[in-house]
């Protein structure tokens, strides 16, 4: 279901409006007070479709701010205006008072791209928005794609944009995107046949022998950014299940390939390939290179210990999210109450993912649970509990060596890393492991 903010002080009004947007427009409605509030969700969930402002908040020129904000980063969310607002009026849709329910969410749904003959029958909206990368790896569409536009009045669009069978590449797709262009929609029919069509393309293209390492990477990336969006959207349904073990699957063979860590750096670096997919990539290197030191380490510690690098932080949605690695960092950040709590619980919440997975084990589970030293899998715990999986705490080393690593204010000298990384975990077997780090590895 799509989302909108919604800023109304009046709270007779905020209700009525709130109640029908979600019946008539099928839209989550999020309250905010004024701007700032706004403004600091919109960092954190730049994917909201749609917001509904009052013009002016006491003193506050609430909708002008909010527009200046849009603009300044680039962010193309519909906005329509509750009440005047001049300086508005050319760009955006403005409602003058008195504002009737029924036409507020008119405008509301026609923008959703939620039809009228649709609000009276209560079902799905015509069309569902598909983000851009997940058009990276095919080179065409199994049904005809829409770009939504605004028109001069403010209102919204959909307009044919490829056809069905048209080619186009990766290349095609970027030059939207540097037109802003972030989704594109197709009709909510077609919503599950393209998903598979997508995922079944990216499993066929990772499971060619003659990738390159550079191919491989971004190919892995990208299918991970969609067993992560798919996850967040539908759960883990059969088809993310199916990308997700291809994705493991190329990267275990990406990890054997084994290129040194700095042309592999280089590599995900220069492809501008994901934090997340970069930060589950090395996990994996440095896993492997750690239990490969183990007196009884076997090929397939490196399938299992792939599988938790990859499934570890899949219910994380951001950046910023992600590189949390202590309880201070969580308290400090700037993240809602609501979002703190769910990196808290994510190691739980990833085990609990995977455990209808047919490929996982008891042991999978386990690591991931205790991805942050935690039996429960809530928290962070740098006195790392000492009856976790063993394989949980080289992951908690790899895991802290990594995000370090990929800080680009932290220190880039191995030694120095080591030594945050001896200081942040006391535990002793905890320490045993960082020392099979200061061997050479690359
Ligand atoms: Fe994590």
């Amino acid at each position: 279901m799509s989302q909108t903010i919604l800023i109304e002080p009046e709270e007779g009004l905020r209700k009525i409006f709130s109640l029908n947007l979600n019946t008539y427009a099928l839209t989550d409605v999020i309250d905010r007070s004024n701007a700032k509030e706004t403004i600091e969700l919109l960092k954190i969930l730049p994917s909201i479709s749609l917001i509904i402002a009052k013009n002016e908040v006491g003193e506050e020129k609430t909708a002008v701010t909010i527009a200046n904000f849009l603009k300044e980063e680039g962010l193309d969310i519909p906005l329509i205006v509750l009440g005047e607002c001049k300086e508005l009026a050319d760009s955006y849709l403005t409602l003058k008072h008195p504002i009737s329910w029924e036409i507020l969410i008119k405008h509301a749904a026609t923008t959703l791209g939620v039809s009228e003959e649709l609000i009276e029958n209560k079902k799905e909206p015509a069309f569902v928005a598909i983000d851009s990368f997940y058009f990276y790896d095919i080179k065409h569409t199994p049904c005809d794609v829409y770009i939504r536009i605004k028109k001069n009045n403010g209102e919204y669009q959909f307009v044919k944009r490829l056809h069905n069978q048209d080619r186009f590449t990766h290349e095609d797709i970027k030059k939207y995107e540097t037109q802003g262009l972030k989704q594109f929609y197709v009709p909510k029919d077609y919503q599950q046949y393209f998903v598979n069509f997508v995922t079944n393309s990216i499993i066929k293209e990772l499971e060619k022998s003659d990738l390159t390492l550079k191919e491989r990477l971004s190919t892995n990336a990208n299918a991970y950014e969609i067993v992560k969006d798919q996850i967040s959207l539908v759960g883990l349904d059969q088809a993310s299940q199916e990308l997700a073990d291809s994705c493991i699957q190329s990267m275990v063979k990406a990890i054997n390939a084994a290129p040194k860590l700095a042309e592999l750096l280089r590599e995900l670096f220069s492809s501008k390939i994901s934090y997340a997919y970069q930060h589950a990539h090395l996990v994996a290197v440095i896993g492997d290179f750690i239990l490969s030191k183990q007196t009884w380490y076997k090929p397939q510690h490196l399938d299992l210990f792939t599988f938790v690098a990859f499934f570890s932080d899949i219910t994380l949605k951001t950046e910023q999210e992600i590189k949390i690695n202590t309880t201070h960092e969580l308290k400090s950040s700037t993240l809602s109450d609501a979002h703190k709590q769910k990196v808290n619980s994510h190691a739980l919440d990833a085990s609990e993912l995977v455990k209808d997975h047919p490929s996982q084990t008891d042991d999978m589970i386990n690591i991931i649970r205790e991805h942050h030293g935690a039996r429960d899998g809530i928290g962070f715990n740098d006195n790392v509990a000492e009856d976790i999986h063993p394989i949980a705490r080289v992951f908690i080393v790899s895991d802290a060596f990594v995000k370090i690593m990929l800080d680009p204010d932290g220190p880039k000298n191995k030694k120095d890393i080591l030594s945050i990384l001896y200081a942040q975990y006391p535990s002793e077997k905890v320490q045993k492991i960082i020392k099979v780090l200061e061997q050479k590895i690359d």
